[in-house]
């Protein structure tokens, strides 16, 4: 891979404008662009690790002509980058050494649905609530969501296998993919499954490229599965004295009930919201935790027994206050609290882990952590919040506005070894969701062997021998 990536034009300066002019050809007049602006737009997502620096970007508006780019990139060894809402952690959709960014925003369209199989087929430009809506507007449910989907397109989602806020009840992308067509690093055209429900032919190619950040080849139509539609979601948002008491309130509930939601958040990351002051807080106590967890109150019976489980809590000592959604609105606000975090703290130019343990190993693996972190992050703010439910745990890291970008994110690699050594010994993943890209690329030893990266290496060069696909992502 290294030695291909050498041989690679993936520096703007050695792109010969002929062959930009050849990939004109390939596509509609207009649909590829090189004015600064679009390379800077479309060359990143939302890290602010890597500058910018693609060579063009191209549209396609048809699966032929996307395996036309990927056969001119294979000719000339240009590096393709794919492009959907940009929303990404982890820089798997940045293009900082002159690659040719694919974006997909013309191929938004949903193909078609059937009402029997539950089933929509999707262009990878589909934005997520498009098909939130379109689900609902059936009388259906698309589950997998998160605090950018009104951005973030399914072909992305595909790419990093997204997760988001109902994975304790619903899973992953990964779960409600049901059929792909993709475009290999070499330019064919593969249908993956055929949107079947049983299917015992040997290995799921599928499932290779959800989660291969597009190193493999491009989603260029995806079938997904849709659910059906949740009874009056209730959310309760409850305060804890500390880290230790989260999880007994997360199986008391689950003893009770199937849960669609358990999240965290820190008090500090309440008080960002807060600052906002568009966010009511949930109740007037401060607590060092919140816990907000959600589930359906199919019956009046289900809304008392998540009383009374909160009642427990409170004399168990685990919770000190609590309140519990009574409408379509209060249950949206309860959710900003935590959707929000992400967006609102932005500005600080956080420093994001996004790691995970088993749900059982979650207690002493926050322990472990929470010492490592108030020991080595002295003079940063640090802030906890995630899908404590999964196991999930977003560890962002502000930056003090006296650091530059570099010096901060020096410092924070550096703290990094401790935190990845304690991810290593519970088992654990360095990312949950967001993502390897180029962030999390130099620690991936963390959490895979050496023989898996050599069999993933191995799949990587039997998709795309030229290694024109997103190269330096996943793998250096
Ligand atoms: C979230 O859980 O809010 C998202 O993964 C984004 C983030 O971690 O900031
Ligand atoms: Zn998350």
């Amino acid at each position: 891979m290294n030695d291909t990536r050498v041989a690679l034009m993936t520096d703007a300066a050695l792109i010969d404008p002929a062959l930009i002019e050849a990939l004109k050809t390939l596509v509609e007049p207009g649909k590829v662009l090189t004015d600064s602006a679009s390379l800077d737009t479309y060359g990143k997502d939302w890290t602010k690790h890597y500058a910018p620096a693609p060579s063009a970007i191209v549209f396609p508006k048809t699966v032929e002509e996307v395996q036309a780019i990927v056969r001119w990139a294979n000719q000339h060894r240009v590096a393709l980058v794919p492009s959907g809402g940009r929303t990404g952690l982890s820089a798997a959709a940045v293009a900082a050494h002159g690659e040719v960014v694919v974006a997909f925003d013309y191929m938004n369209r949903i193909l078609d649905f059937n009402a029997t199989d539950r089933s929509v087929v999707c262009q990878p430009g589909v934005i997520t609530e498009q098909l939130q809506n379109f689900a609902e507007e059936n009388g259906l449910y698309y589950p997998v969501d998160f605090a950018s989907a009104g951005s973030s397109q399914i072909g992305g989602n595909i790419g990093t296998n997204a997760g988001g806020i109902k994975v304790i009840r619903y899973g992953m992308t990964r779960n409600w993919v049901v059929g792909l067509k993709v475009v290999t690093g070499e330019g064919e055209l593969l249908e993956l499954n055929k949107d079947l429900a049983k299917n015992a032919t040997g290995y799921d190619l599928r499932h290779l490229f959800i989660g291969a950040e597009g190193t493999l080849g491009f989603v260029v139509e995806a079938t997904m599965r849709l659910e059906r539609q949740p009874t009056n979601l209730t959310a309760m948002v409850l305060g804890t004295p500390d880290f230790e008491s989260i999880m007994p309130v997360l199986h008391a509930f689950q003893s009770k009930m199937d849960l669609t939601a358990f999240e965290f958040f820190a008090d500090n990351a309440l008080g960002k919201i807060l600052e906002r002051g568009d966010i009511p807080a949930p109740f007037e106590t401060r607590c060092a935790f919140y816990a907000l967890l959600e589930f359906e109150a199919i019956t009046e019976q289900r809304a008392d027994e998540a009383l009374a489980t909160f009642e427990h809590c409170v004399e168990q000592g685990w919770v000190i206050d609590g309140v519990m959604s009574q409408s379509e609105t209060q249950l949206r606000n309860l959710w900003r609290l935590r959707e929000d975090l992400s967006e609102t703290i932005a500005p600080f130019t956080p420093y994001k882990n996004d790691i995970s343990v088993t749900v059982s190993k979650v207690p002493a693996f926050l322990a472990e952590l929470e010492g490592i972190v108030s020991a080595n992050y002295p003079d940063f703010e640090v802030l906890w919040y995630g899908h404590i439910g999964d196991g999930n745990l977003h560890l962002n890291i502000l930056k003090p506005a006296n650091l530059s970008k570099d010096e901060f994110f020096g410092k924070c690699a550096t703290v990094n070894k401790w935190v990845f050594e304690t991810v290593q010994k519970y088992n654990g993943s360095i990312s949950a969701e967001h993502g390897v890209g180029m962030t999390k690329r130099d620690y991936l030893t963390y959490s895979r062997s050496p023989a898996e990266i050599a069999y993933m290496r191995a799949i990587k060069a039997a998709f795309d021998p030229n290694g024109i696909m997103n190269p330096g992502k996943i793998f250096a």
